[in-house]
């Protein structure tokens, strides 16, 4: 199947414009000959977005953003529209991160509405999904996966998602150094995309991505899966060289 590959720097709250020039600098020289199939997109706080657009002009390199608001303009003091994003040069924005989930309270009904914001203002959500630790020993992890991407996206249009990405993270391997086995999350990624498939879309040409620590050692065992498209990478992402390595891991 020829969809697109995509590998996706998830900075988090890391950074400053220094390491954005250092970082993209080293990343500008490092996948110089990165293979055209490859997608790479940087995701960096929002003050750092306007800065990172402009060093990314000349390159093939997108830019994304991390969190976006459930409204779209008004009176909602701190919030960033996805009408700003895109105005700042973003082509795409994480929605329904864990992160956001656990510490911001993000309700499935709230990453909908985010992913709706994102659709109309013309950005490709990363729409994330993953189970807790406690979820998977309870033997729920494909339910919550399922629940996740259905409550997410149902009522995206069917052409529209095809704008969608889905990035399948498992709570448990973000940022502590465990990764799903690649047969493992070969079989998630497997039922998100029979999922969306039943949802209506034409899912053969849906991205997914795996994200939860990885590195450049475990990289090219994750993408050589059918259904894994490529990766969100937290961690490695901040070093140059490792984020390089993850982003030529793939063999075909
Ligand atoms: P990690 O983070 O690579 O540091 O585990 C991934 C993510 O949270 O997107």
């Amino acid at each position: 199947m020829n969809r697109r590959k995509l590998v996706a720097a998830n900075w988090k709250m890391n950074g400053s414009r220094a390491l954005a020039d250092t970082l993209l600098g080293g990343l500008r020289e490092q996948l110089a000959g990165l293979d055209a199939s490859v997608e790479v997109a940087i995701i960096p706080p929002a003050v750092l977005l306007a800065d990172v657009s402009k060093q990314v002009v000349g390159t093939s390199f997108a830019v994304g953003a991390q969190n976006l608001s459930q409204w779209r303009a008004g009176a909602y003091t701190g919030e960033v529209s996805g009408d700003m994003l895109k105005d700042a040069g973003c082509q795409y924005v994480l929605v329904g991160h864990s992160e956001r989930r656990q510490l911001f309270a993000e309700s499935d009904e709230v990453v909908a509405a985010k992913v709706q914001q994102a659709l109309q203002a013309g950005l490709s959500p990363i729409l994330c999904v993953g189970e807790t630790l406690d979820e998977r020993e309870a033997g729920k992890a494909e339910a919550v996966v399922v629940s996740q991407v259905r409550a997410a996206l149902e009522s995206v249009a069917v052409a529209d998602m095809l704008r969608v990405v889905v990035a399948y993270e498992p709570v448990w391997a973000i940022g502590t150094g465990k990764t799903a086995t690649a047969e493992d999350a070969q079989r998630i990624h497997a039922v998100i995309r029979e999922t969306l498939a039943g949802m209506g879309a034409d899912a053969n040409l849906i991205v997914l991505l795996y994200g939860g620590s990885v590195k450049p050692d475990n990289a090219a065992e994750l993408f050589a899966q059918p259904d894994i498209d490529g990766g969100l990478i937290g961690g490695a992402s901040l070093d140059a060289n490792d984020f390089s390595r993850i982003c030529q891991s793939f063999t075909d």
